[in-house]
């Protein structure tokens, strides 16, 4: 079946063509790559994983409550609006909230592939071009996953939301080489980051816990590859080109967090204009919301720090949207316990399979004894 069937609204037929912008470079040095660099290389090397044969795409999902959350999650839940609605329009809120946020996790992969791939052809080092090609890989694979996940298991897409858009636009438009890091790796990438730990930790559902943990143990090294990468360079920025940065990750910032926010399912699912304005500020006056916007700066403040964007202006910006204290967070710890939450669900997973094997094989004994 064509995704375009799943649209809600109807998507562009065509595809969407952004200039290209830049050189694509080529080096004539093999050698001299930088160990940590290389390290993280041979990591991205050793932890593909295919999605067809790690995910158990035989559990079910109910489209109705993808996550298995209550309704305290929903922006509007407990406002008049709520109140008002039956509960057919409530399964209608809950199935296209969903679907409009996979959707952009979708979108979003697809551009990490092509930010990425963007990376390999321009980036001056072989080291990173190299590291750029298993992410390249690892997008494509998330970017399958999610697909799957929306055509099979949830029914229902939305397009790219028109903000998440034009911040890809501004990223991959850009003719200087770092821009893709800071627009993929640090700002796109922190904040999808963030959005997928609180649903993975959140979600009751084995089948979205699994993709979600195992797309995060990829992540980490993306966020690991922006820092390493930007850390070297930045720090022989002019100032004229630092502000640059700074102000392109203060406008992103803002983008993210007061523009991305889903107005498109309220008019979907057929509200009627007043009731779509109640939505909109029921969505930023909620306090679960808030709560969750704040958490999706936990990843990019500390890194836009690390990598040496650090003015009192930026501060300043991150005090206005009440974040800043993120910076306190140790990105290492959270990206290592990314991985180990990825490696435990693996091993409870086996355990459990041990398990009815186990019990199979007793079973099978058990019937031969019996036939004796
Ligand atoms: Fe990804
Ligand atoms: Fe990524």
């Amino acid at each position: 079946m064509s995704t375009h069937d799943l649209y809600t609204i109807p998507a562009e037929l065509s595809t969407w063509n952004v200039e290209m912008a830049g050189s694509s470079r080529f080096t004539w040095e093999y050698d001299d790559g930088r160990d940590r660099m290389l390290a993280l290389y041979q990591k991205g090397k050793d932890k593909q994983w295919d999605s067809a044969k790690r995910i158990d795409w035989d559990l079910e999902v109910d489209p109705y409550n993808v996550l298995g959350i209550p309704d305290q999650t929903i922006a509007i839940y407990g406002t008049p609006l709520w109140d008002r609605m039956d509960e057919k329009t409530r399964q209608d809120v809950r199935l296209h909230s969903a679907a409009w946020q996979f959707s952009q996790f979708l979108h979003g992969e697809q551009g990490a592939m092509i930010c990425s791939a963007k990376i390999v052809e321009s980036v001056p080092d072989l080291d990173s071009k190299f590291y750029a090609a298993t992410q390249t890989m690892d997008e494509a694979r998330h970017a399958e996953t999610y697909a799957r996940f929306l055509q099979e298991k949830v029914g229902l897409a939305y397009p790219i939301n028109e903000h998440l858009k034009a911040l890809l636009d501004s990223t991959l438009g850009d003719s200087r080489w770092d821009m893709p890091y800071l627009g993929m790796q640090v700002l796109i990438e922190g904040l999808a980051l963030a959005a997928f730990g609180v649903m993975r930790d959140i979600t009751t559902k084995p089948l979205p816990k699994q993709i979600l943990a195992y797309v995060m143990q990829d992540e980490a090294r993306h966020v690991a590859f922006g820092r390493m990468a930007l850390r070297d360079y930045y720090q022989n920025l002019t100032e004229a080109e630092r502000n640059e940065r700074e102000d392109f990750v203060i406008e992103g910032c803002y983008l993210m967090r007061d523009r991305l926010r889903g107005r498109e399912t309220w008019e979907t699912i057929g509200l009627s204009k007043a009731d779509v304005e109640e939505a909109m500020v029921a969505v930023d006056q909620s306090e679960y919301l808030k709560l969750f916007r704040s958490l999706l700066f936990s990843r990019i403040v500390p890194c836009v720090k690390d990598i040496g964007l650090w003015s009192p202006r930026l501060q300043q910006a991150y005090a206005d949207m009440g974040v800043l204290d993120m910076a306190g967070q140790s990105l290492d710890t959270l990206m290592r316990q990314d991985e180990e939450i990825a490696d435990k669900l693996d091993e409870a997973r086996f355990a459990e399979e041990e398990a009815e094997r186990h019990a199979e094989v007793a079973e099978t004994i058990a019937l031969g004894g019996e036939q004796d």
